[in-house]
């Protein structure tokens, strides 16, 4: 991608946010830029930006241009303010939990910096949403070395929405894999789904695996069956929004089906997520807040009316993956394994969180 998903775009002061429009893809590639915080709530509920990871980033982003116009005089008056902005960015989306934990950090550093004067506290937000970046790029890289080692002997996988650096800060976590295997000339071949009803999957990774290089066919969600029956996958490969404790997973509506049908067929499931998109908080996956979107998304698909306007839709943008469906979870700490409670638990001790 020539472009990076979001970034900050000049000085504290004046810069912008600037990210790819994705509603706009694969037809137009234009760059949003954000000089307010509300644009950037737009854009996160509307998906201009999008995937765990990226939503965190841009949200980050989002609330150094909520604060840095500040003048509140007193310190405790600026860390209200944060809060408050952090309040208005995390109603933007309740699934993907990298939205929370990255605006907790913004808050957390903000905390930190209390002693400083105004402009330098403001400075350190912004250091703290570029860290966010650019560890998110790394974590990128790291999970894509596991899942490589994890991957030995696949030739092709399948996976669903979109998990590539349109869904981060660049590189991916699923797709991230692919582009590993790419440059070790050891290439993946991917089944994408389409991914109703936004067509992430259609748009959005298809779009970016044919710009690398990448031998992907596009399938309907509801091939993926045969697909399977015929043995043309080896194993699957998704994302995540939200990883429960028990390791019980969120993620694009139409993945907790892939699993049945991979257990059936007999072909590894994998989730490839940052510790980031873990909620350890949380016991099991019947406690993730599922984001229901409008119907209009499924009876408008793109302005184009294809059902009769009257009829009544439900359209959850999340569903649950047990975690007895999930042969392994890689992220970059390393591949974890069943069971989950155990090896979750292991990984925040690592990281010195629990
Ligand atoms: O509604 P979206 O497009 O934000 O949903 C994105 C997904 O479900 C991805 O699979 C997920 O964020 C994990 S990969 C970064």
């Amino acid at each position: 991608m020539t472009h990076p998903t979001v970034e900050w775009q000049g000085s504290l002061e004046t810069g912008v946010v600037a990210m790819i429009d994705q509603t706009l893809l694969p037809g137009r590639l234009k760059i949003l830029r954000c000089r307010e915080v509300k644009q950037v709530w737009e854009a996160l509920r509307t998906l201009r930006v999008r995937g765990a990871p990226a939503i965190g980033i841009a949200a980050a982003f989002g609330l150094v241009l909520a604060v840095r116009g500040s003048r509140a005089r007193g310190v405790e008056t600026f860390l209200s303010e944060v809060d408050r902005q952090a309040k208005y960015l995390a109603g933007a989306r309740p699934t993907a939990v990298n939205l929370f934990w990255a605006l907790d950090r913004m808050r957390k550093t903000a905390r930190q910096h209390v002693s400083e004067p105004l402009p330098k506290l403001k400075a350190a937000l912004l250091r703290e949403a570029v860290t966010i970046q650019e560890e998110d790029l790394a974590t990128s890289l790291r999970m894509a070395e596991h899942g490589f080692t994890l991957l030995r002997g696949v030739s092709t996988v399948l996976t669903h929405c979109n998990t590539g650096g349109l869904a981060t800060a660049r590189h991916g976590t699923a797709l991230s894999i692919v582009y590993r295997s790419q440059e070790l000339k050891r290439p993946l071949k991917v089944y994408a789904t389409e991914t109703r009803p936004l067509l992430q999957g259609a748009r959005l990774t298809a779009w970016e695996l044919l710009e690398a290089g990448i031998d992907v066919t596009l399938i309907c969600d509801s091939a993926a069956a045969s697909v399977m029956r015929e043995g043309r996958v080896d194993c699957v490969i998704v994302g995540a929004d939200r990883i429960a404790a028990n390791g019980d997973t969120a993620n694009k509506i139409g993945t907790y089906p892939l699993s049945v049908l991979a257990k059936e067929h007999g072909i590894p499931f994998y989730i490839v997520a940052p510790l980031s998109s873990f909620d350890p908080e949380l016991e099991s996956g019947e406690e993730i807040p599922i984001e229901e979107r409008a119907g209009e998304e499924i009876l408008r698909p793109f302005g184009k009316l294809i059902a009769p306007p009257n009829v009544k839709t439900y359209n959850p943008a999340f569903d649950v993956t047990p975690a007895k469906f999930i042969t392994a979870i890689v992220t970059e700490r390393g591949v974890l394994h069943p069971p989950y409670t155990r090896s979750i638990q292991r990984s925040f001790k690592d990281r010195g969180e629990a």
